[in-house]
């Protein structure tokens, strides 16, 4: 302040400061300790820590007061949005983990949330799919192991249609028989989204993912040549190449393919259907989009065309990209084969190294349990690990450190919640305390624990879950230090202590609470 004003009041900063520290100190809040003019014009505040210890009293020891910034507002949450016949891999489980936190985050926040899942049902390559099971198929092997065999089905087309022109003609007439209706086709096609939906169903449970909406791309159908019809008659479709295309040259973006030659509709042409469903549907303020980051290009153009199109004059919607999960080596996780590693099998992972750790410390408990106790590591671990980082940038996987006890992990702020809430475990019941009695470091909590709220609508701010996960390490932090130097419930001075006692309950409730929002669970409540 004093630098901008010595500018317009052509005086010498210093002297501004100066100024500014007599004209506060005649009037000075008792929470002031001291004010001091430090460096060419700093004016430097310390403030009494009962600041925090009054304010702590006065909203109830401190209780998280409900956030309202969403009232009355509709917000869709698209995230996970996997694809028929193939495995879910690990872009749709990051998708998934970052989609659920924000749908709940903004349910904290008081908006109402419809969490939307938009699988990938439809398309070309099911005319391969179906064209390579009445090749090679096998119902029995199928029915064993849906989705790997799906997949093999798949690879093999891919694979033989190389060597054999005529497989993708075939393919072609495949899907347009599907498209047509035809019953065999059509048996085939919901039998596969049903399997895999099935196998998708089994890794949400596991996770403790739920939807409100779960529409397949193949929803959109009939209305797709109405839709593009409509685009060609007032021109906003044209022509090229054969293809009926947007053309993006005023946003210097490449066109956007709405029909290919031979008639078919695209991914493109789907999604934009499926705004239009969903704002006439739901009237949200706005829709958010989680899917990867290879999808920028995609998502830049759909939006672009929907502007064009006046589809989303009342509804924001942006693309939440996210980076990719490379193994320690930097590079794409793959197993020893090369094969791609399936959502399913890192989490498979995670809670088998889990159940190692819990099985040498836990000898106190059955086999049963402790497979209970793993499974509740493991999926907090893996969710925390791909929630600490900023969304954007790509993600260096090793289960051991999502595992360790030390660092920014799921384990950690666990161990500090756990050493607390042993304390009030051991209190019967928490008498009046006097918070003005308390030192520094508990000033430190209160602090942090009264910016648990500006976190929240800051996450929200930019979508992104590093915010709450730096926030909650530091949170833990604190307490493992301010544990370690207090003894709490030796403490003499009653007063004292119960105001401790006050303060764990809420630290507790924030640990508890943020960790809900990043969508596991402290281990109490397992
Ligand atoms: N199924 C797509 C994929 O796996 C992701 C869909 C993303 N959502 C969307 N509205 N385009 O790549």
């Amino acid at each position: 302040v004093a630098f901008s004003l010595a500018k317009t009041l052509k005086k010498n900063p210093i002297e501004v400061a100066q100024e500014i520290k007599s004209e506060i100190e005649k009037n000075k809040s008792k929470y002031i300790k001291k004010i001091e003019v430090a460096g060419n014009g700093f004016v430097n505040f310390f403030l009494d820590k009962n600041i925090y210890f009054d304010e702590f009293k006065k909203t109830s020891g401190g209780k998280i007061k409900k956030i309202n910034i969403g009232k009355n507002k509709k917000i869709i949450v698209e995230y996970s949005s996997p694809n028929i016949a193939k495995p879910m891999h690990i872009g749709h489980l990051r998708a998934t983990i970052v989609g659920d936190f924000l749908a709940r985050l903004y349910k904290e926040l008081g908006y109402k949330v419809i969490r939307w899942n938009h699988i990938g049902d439809w398309g070309t390559q099911f005319g391969m799919i179906i064209c390579a099971y009445k090749k090679w198929g096998s119902k029995k092997e199928i029915d064993q192991k849906p989705i790997e065999t799906l997949l093999d089905l798949y690879v093999r087309f891919n694979k033989e249609a190389k060597e054999n022109e005529t497989l993708h003609e075939e393919a072609k007439q495949e899907f347009v028989k599907l498209e047509k209706g035809d019953k065999e086709n059509k048996k085939l096609w919901q039998w596969f989204v049903k399997l895999s939906l099935k196998e998708f169903e089994k890794t949400y449970k596991l996770l403790g993912v739920e939807f409100d909406v779960i529409k397949g791309e193949s929803f959109y159908e009939k209305d797709l040549i109405p839709f593009i019809n409509n685009q060609k008659k007032t021109k906003t479709a044209v022509m090229s190449d054969g293809a009926y295309v947007v053309m993006l040259d005023n946003q210097k973006l490449p066109p956007a393919l709405l029909q290919k030659g031979d008639g078919a509709t695209l991914y493109m042409t789907r999604d934009l259907v499926s705004l239009v469903h969903r704002i006439k549907k739901y009237k949200p303020i706005e829709i958010l989009y989680v899917v990867g980051n290879q999808q920028i290009m995609h998502f830049k153009q759909f939006f672009a065309v929907a502007e064009i199109l006046k589809i989303n004059k009342k509804t924001k919607t942006k693309h939440i990209s996210f980076g990719w999960i490379l193994g320690e080596d930097g590079k794409k996780l793959a197993t020893r084969e090369g094969k791609i590693i399936t959502a399913q099998s890192l989490i498979d992972e995670i809670i088998s190294s889990a159940y190692d750790i819990v099985d040498q410390k836990r000898t106190d408990v059955s086999k049963k349990e402790k497979e209970k106790i793993a499974q509740a590591i493991g999926i907090g671990s893996l969710k925390y690990n791909l929630l600490k980082d900023y969304r954007d940038s790509d993600i260096i996987y090793d289960s051991k450190k999502a595992l360790a006890m030390k660092g920014n992990s799921h384990p950690y702020i666990n161990y500090a919640y756990a050493r607390i809430s042993n304390i009030l475990k051991k209190t019967k019941k928490i008498g009046v305390g006097n918070f003005n009695l308390l030192e520094d470091l508990d000033a430190l909590i209160i602090k942090k624990i009264f910016s648990f709220e500006e976190i929240l609508i800051k996450s929200a701010k930019d979508n992104t879950s590093n915010y709450l996960t730096d926030y909650l390490f530091e949170l833990a932090d604190l307490t493992n230090t301010w544990y370690e130097k207090n003894q709490i419930l030796k403490d003499e001075n009653r007063e004292r202590k119960n105001a401790r006692l006050v303060l764990i309950k809420n630290i507790c409730s924030v640990l508890e609470r943020g960790l809900e929002i990043l969508g596991t669970k402290t281990l109490k409540n397992i």
